[in-house]
């Protein structure tokens, strides 16, 4: 049969619709489109409203399809979890659901679906085997993913992570190392260590440290770059600054989430440090590494945020001078602390803050990709434009993406380029050996 995943959601999720992806290849099935899909997999999101109201839309749509052709119809991830068996009374024509630990009985949920038997499963089967999936047939190039722990402890006041995830849990490094060996044989160049909390990994286990794992993923022959998301900011230790720079594949960038420039906001949010502790890891990264790329995640109008804490927020990030941030207006979750709280912000006040958060961001990640002009960097070319097929497009090694004209015979290798032009979003460049220069 024919399936098709639609995907919301974070990096862990886009993994896990590849983990499932590879089963169901493995299974015989194969992917399609939404024309012809016998089976549909919605993987859900519930971090905002907005994730949901999505969601739910979709489903309107796709009933039709069902009613249309009888196609095979299942919810998987967050909102699943979240809705557990009530998910059927709200969406009573779905076949099954599976909450992110459970995403392994995908193909039995689909087998059970054929004999019209409904499937559902939520509970938290901790790091094996939804983990242990290796998605071996589903992606093509030389990027690849690893998940090295689920589930995250930290309970931010207005977070839903720890009630969909579960708790934290690692997962073996002797399991990662093999896997990522795996990786480097099937020919990828480039891994993403990924976790809700990759830095607090091994926390209190007789097993490697974080640090230890980076560098035991240095050793292995055949990968260039390591990147790992997302790290907390308490758990910023000296021992990992101390890889940057030292590790050669660790890749000079690190996605280091703020939520907030206001020590009173930062500890309604329960995040565990304050602005200037935050600050002062970011300038330990910044020595450690020069030219390293900081990118973070930013909440406007959480509740009782007034003018001088979003003054702080503006602050913060005018200071720490990030190639990049997703900010994002508070929405109150359910179950969540936050959403007890009173002295909700106005909309139309969260709104402004927002947009002039956004366009002074906008402006910061525009003079820092104009200050790589000039600037020769290595990219790993990921493909071709769609429009132009002499025009390719890769990334540095601090995530930027690059456009520039060259062979199709370069993609998925790693070249030296020039930066001649850097725009809002990406950079032009230009091979060092182009014709005319
Ligand atoms: N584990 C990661 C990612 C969590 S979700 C971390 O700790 O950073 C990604 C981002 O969504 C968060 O960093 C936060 O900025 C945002 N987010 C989470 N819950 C939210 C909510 N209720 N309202 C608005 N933004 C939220
Ligand atoms: Fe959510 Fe906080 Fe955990 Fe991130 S660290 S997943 S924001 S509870
Ligand atoms: Fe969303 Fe779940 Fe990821 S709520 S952000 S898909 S962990």
């Amino acid at each position: 049969m024919r399936f098709v995943i639609e995907n919301f959601g974070c990096q862990m999720n886009d993994h896990d619709m590849e983990k499932m992806g590879s089963v169901l290849i493995d299974q015989g099935h194969l992917p399609g489109s939404m024309d012809d899909a016998d089976i549909v997999i919605v993987n859900t999101c519930c971090i905002r409203e907005k994730a949901e109201q999505k969601f739910y839309s979709l489903m309107g749509r796709l009933q039709h399809l069902r009613r249309k052709k009888g196609t095979i119809l299942g919810v998987t991830g967050c909102i699943a979890q979240q809705e557990k068996e009530s998910i059927f009374e709200r969406l009573p024509f779905i076949d099954f659901s599976l909450g992110p630990s459970n995403i392994h009985r995908i193909a039995e949920a689909v087998e059970n679906a054929t004999g019209q038997v409904r499937t559902s499963a939520f509970g938290d089967d901790g790091c094996s085997p939804s983990l242990l999936i290796r998605p071996h047939n589903t992606r093509r190039g030389v990027k690849g993913y690893v998940t090295i722990m689920k589930g995250c402890n930290n309970f931010c006041s207005y977070c839903v992570v720890p009630y969909v995830r579960g708790r934290e849990e690692s997962r073996k490094s002797g399991d990662v190392l093999a896997e990522v060996r795996e990786m480097a044989e099937r020919g990828i160049v480039d891994v993403t260590l990924l976790g809700q909390n990759v830095n607090s990994y091994n926390n209190g286990n007789k097993d490697l440290s974080f640090p230890e794992l980076l560098s035991g993923i240095d050793a292995i022959p055949g990968i260039s770059r390591l990147r790992f998301v997302t790290s907390h900011p308490k758990d910023i230790s000296p021992e990992l600054i101390a890889c940057f720079g030292t590790l050669r594949t660790l890749c000079e960038s690190i996605h280091l989430p703020f939520q907030s420039g206001s020590d009173r906001i930062l500890a309604l949010m329960n995040r565990g440090y304050t602005s200037s502790e935050y600050l002062g890891k970011v300038e330990a990264l910044k020595d450690r590494c020069p030219g390293i790329a900081l990118t973070a995640d930013c909440i406007v109008g959480f509740p009782g945020e007034e003018d001088g804490d979003f003054e702080a927020t503006m602050r913060l990030m005018e200071t720490v001078r990030f190639d990049g941030v997703f900010s994002f207006i508070y929405s109150a979750r359910k179950s969540t602390a936050a959403a007890a709280l009173t002295g909700r912000v106005p909309p139309a006040v969260a709104h402004e803050r927002l947009s002039r958060f956004q366009k002074r961001q906008r402006a910061i990640t525009l003079d820092s990709n104009r200050a790589m002009e000039g600037t020769r960097v290595e990219v790993l070319v990921e493909g071709q434009s769609k429009n132009s097929p002499d025009e390719l497009s890769g990334r540095t090694r601090t995530g930027k993406i690059v456009n520039f004209r060259g062979d199709p015979g370069l993609v998925y290798k790693l070249v030296e380029v020039d930066i001649i032009k850097g725009y809002a979003n990406s950079l032009r460049g230009e091979l060092p050996d182009t014709p005319g220069r």
